[in-house]
């Protein structure tokens, strides 16, 4: 199969590239990233040789016609990521995470390819902290931030897209990721490189707020199920069930790092910040027979920041930018 991959110079578009290669090294990659702030050709580059790499937008309609027309599967990671930067400015996040979207679906339906599109849980809102329940398939939306209501709007796009023009799509909606070559805006490794560059943790409110996290190959492993035996224009939750408050993993980071609690600081809360997500992830296991391989957190977490460690020349360019970006919305 020749599959065009979607930001694949970000932090789990580029695992997915690895994954690949390793577990199927029998299909031809093509990624297309347009090399943002978040995305990074060093991600690729144990792989780069192995595979065709455009740097180009996913809103530049002449060029997704072409990659489109020339790959069989479209596996469709691009995306403005980030909720605070989404809060600051959510302009990129209309043009990519819409825009971009509309785009891609517009050349699979012009050349009958097949698509799946990686969204997240945060479609769904928000859970109170005493509410038992989790999101399922059937949850309906209600996204709370810029980056949120952007994904549920190009959500919208590829059902109805199926709907109406019949195209082959499938959807999974994943829960938080944590692993190796994520951006350091992203709370783990924002922790662990401040610690590595001598600086506080930074909690934002009490650390109430919960997050059911997910080690990114376990998501990429789910992503080639459904490929592998989803059905179209169905949706897939993934998830592994991680759920842990905020407090809980920042104080894990400190247990790991040998660093007591007068490394946390407390600042800001992010706006409309969302207190619990939660994935009921039966029918991605009853259906399609997926199952997690790190089931347990502090294991992949201690992975983790041995990577980070190992990986400074990988993080440190972008650790300066982020943090003064980060300085003018905590003041
Ligand atoms: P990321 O920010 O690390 O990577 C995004 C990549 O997309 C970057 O390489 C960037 O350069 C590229 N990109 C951005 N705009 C582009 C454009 N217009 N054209 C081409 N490339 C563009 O993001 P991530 O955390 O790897 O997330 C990937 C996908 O997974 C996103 O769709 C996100 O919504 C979804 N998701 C993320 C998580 C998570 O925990 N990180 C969880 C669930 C779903
Ligand atoms: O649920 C899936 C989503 O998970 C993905 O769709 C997003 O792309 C991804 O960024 C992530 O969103 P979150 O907003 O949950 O992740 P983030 O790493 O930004 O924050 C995780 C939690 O940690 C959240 O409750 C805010 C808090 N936080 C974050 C940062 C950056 C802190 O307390 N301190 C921080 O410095």
């Amino acid at each position: 199969m020749k599959i065009l991959v979607t930001g694949g110079a970000g932090f789990i578009g580029s695992n997915f590239v690895h994954l690949t290669l390793e577990k199927y090294p029998e299909h031809e990659i093509t990624v297309i990233d347009k090399l943002t702030y978040a995305g990074n050709k060093e991600s690729l580059k144990e792989v780069i040789d192995n595979i065709s790499f455009v740097e180009g937008d996913i809103c530049d309609e002449d060029l997704i016609d072409q990659l489109v027309s020339q790959n069989d599967l479209i596996v469709h990671f691009a995306a403005e990521s980030h909720n605070d930067n989404s809060i600051a400015d959510p302009s990129p996040f209309i043009q990519t995470n819409l825009i971009g979207t509309f785009i891609i679906l517009e050349a699979i339906r012009k050349h009958k390819k097949k698509l799946h599109h990686i969204s997240t849980d945060e479609v769904y809102g928000d859970l109170e902290l005493d509410d038992p329940s989790r999101f399922t398939p059937d949850t309906p939306y209600n996204p709370s931030s810029p980056y949120s209501s952007s994904k549920a709007g190009s959500d919208m796009l590829v059902r109805a897209w199926v709907r109406t023009y019949g195209i082959h799509a499938t959807i999974s909606n994943c829960s938080n990721n944590y692993g190796p070559r994520q951006h350091v805006e992203k709370m783990i490794p924002r922790q662990i490189t401040n610690i590595l560059i001598g600086s506080k943790l930074k909690l934002y409110g009490k650390g109430e707020n919960v997050r059911d996290w997910i080690h990114v190959d376990d998501h990429n492993t789910a992503v080639w199920q459904i490929i592998n035996k989803g059905e179209s224009g169905e949706i897939y939750l993934i998830g592994a069930d991680g759920e842990k408050s905020n407090i809980e993993v920042f104080n894990l980071i400190l247990q790991e790092m040998g660093k007591d609690e007068t490394w946390l600081e407390h600042v800001k809360d992010r706006p409309g910040h969302d207190l619990r997500y939660a994935i009921d992830n039966t029918k991605l296991i009853e259906e399609l027979g997926w199952s997690p391989q790190y089931t347990n957190f502090e294991d992949g977490l201690r992975a983790t920041i041995e990577w980070y460690k190992k990986n400074e020349a990988w993080w440190k360019p972008q650790k300066d930018t982020t943090e003064a970006k980060y300085r003018k919305v905590e003041a």
